[in-house]
């Protein structure tokens, strides 16, 4: 039978790109066009791509044992785990395999550790996900469109408000869930007073602390967890994306006496904790510490928003830089996804975070040459296309 749609379903407006090869800051598609890529997977290769050691590392695993169920022991999972704990202030870790599945687990978690109150604080332009239990956890009225009843148990706060402090005192939920840097609502990191007060609010009230890490962790904001630089300890993290460069791996961590909350029974992955994913996730770290990422990541961080601001000066359609480390948002004027099509045409792939940001989320390990050539094609981006008919000039 003839096809007359494709068999993909339809979840993407997908570019005509058709990614061939990869390897560290660039992409090549099937005609052999060679593209810097600042999307990085969205965030998720933050060693670039195919980063040797990773390579190496799952090539090994591969050779013993591709998987087991959890009912048995599993060495690298275990060393993933004890890499993660040691590095931060968590001591128990749930493996799974994508950030909707580490935010699953993390509101079963609270659900288990709080027998009388199950209320979660989320907050207006989040994305935890599109799952049942994380697209109801999302504050994004557009995402909920279609697919209700959501899942009971979540209210909404303002990010970044002192009103939602307030409403917090008033009415102590389980817990609150909250990305430091929101990254699909549009590139906002959370300002450190509002933070502190949040906190000191949670610890007084007796209230969790869930920090949603599958984009900020595994050092994309320039320190391996971006909790570290609000100087407090989370009871509960999410991660993902960059946890395996690219190898689909998902992990909660919590501190013990949450953790003990769950008993064997209450929560379980097929696949999570695989030795594949683990034996990525653990060669992921150990390179991470290795060279040093989290320097580089933060000396072109500076690079960037150097450079942007000078762009800014001379380019009114970009109406603000915000971010951190390499999570980086330019508020344009216009719509963002024009922006990011004009770059294919320019050999650089960047992707939009809500209507008018675009995001830079680019391998960790890009180096000064990478930047320079980023500020080269999207200078000519940014000439071509017109803020005012948001159309290409030419
Ligand atoms: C902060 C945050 N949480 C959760 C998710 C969902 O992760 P996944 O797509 O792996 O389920 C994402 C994905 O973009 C995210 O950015």
């Amino acid at each position: 039978m003839e096809k007359t749609k494709s068999s993909l379903m339809n979840t993407y407006n997908r570019f005509p790109v058709k990614v061939d090869q990869a390897k560290g800051s660039y992409i090549r598609d099937a005609d052999g066009k060679e593209y810097l890529d600042f999307t990085a997977g969205i965030a998720t290769c933050n060693l670039g791509h195919v980063p040797d050691a990773v390579e190496n590392a799952v090539s090994r695993q591969l050779q013993n044992v591709w998987h087991c169920s959890n009912l048995y022991q599993i060495g690298p999972q275990q060393e993933l785990a004890d890499l993660l704990t040691d590095y931060s202030c968590m001591n128990q870790v749930f493996f799974c395999n994508s950030g909707a599945e580490a935010n699953e687990a993390a509101i079963k978690l609270v659900r288990a550790y709080n027998s009388n109150n199950k209320t979660i604080a989320a907050f207006h332009q989040s994305f935890h996900g599109r799952t049942m239990a994380t697209l109801s956890a999302t504050g994004q009225e557009k995402l909920h469109t279609g697919f209700k009843p959501l899942v009971e148990g979540f209210t909404f706060l303002t990010y970044n408000h002192f009103d939602s402090l307030y409403w917090l005192k008033e009415n102590p939920p389980a817990a609150v869930m909250l990305e430091l840097v929101q990254g699909e609502g549009g590139v906002i990191p959370a300002e450190e007073n509002w933070i502190n007060e949040l906190v000191q609010i949670c610890k007084d009230e007796g209230i969790l602390v869930v920090i949603d890490e599958v984009q900020t962790g595994m050092g994309r904001t320039g320190t391996l967890f971006a909790y570290e630089q609000y100087g407090f300890e989370p009871d509960i993290i999410t991660l993902a994306k960059g946890l395996g460069s690219g190898f689909p791996v998902g992990a909660m961590l919590a501190k013990e006496e949450v953790a003990d909350a769950f008993q064997p029974g209450s929560h379980a992955s097929t696949f999570g904790g695989n030795p594949l994913a683990s034996a990525a996730g653990v060669s992921t770290i150990s390179e991470i510490v290795r060279l040093n990422i989290l320097d580089n990541c933060m000396e072109m961080s500076e690079k960037l928003f150097t450079g942007l601001k000078q762009l800014q000066d001379e380019y009114s359609q970009i109406k603000s830089i915000r971010g951190k480390g390499l999570l980086i948002g330019i508020v344009v004027e216009g719509a963002a996804v024009d922006l990011v099509t004009a770059a294919i045409g320019k050999n650089l792939l960047l992707t939009a975070a809500g209507q008018n940001v675009v995001r830079l989320v680019p391998p960790l390990i890009i180096t000064e040459n990478d930047v320079l050539l980023f500020f080269e094609r999207f200078r000519m981006v940014l000439k071509l296309v017109n803020p005012a008919m948001t159309k290409y000039c030419d």
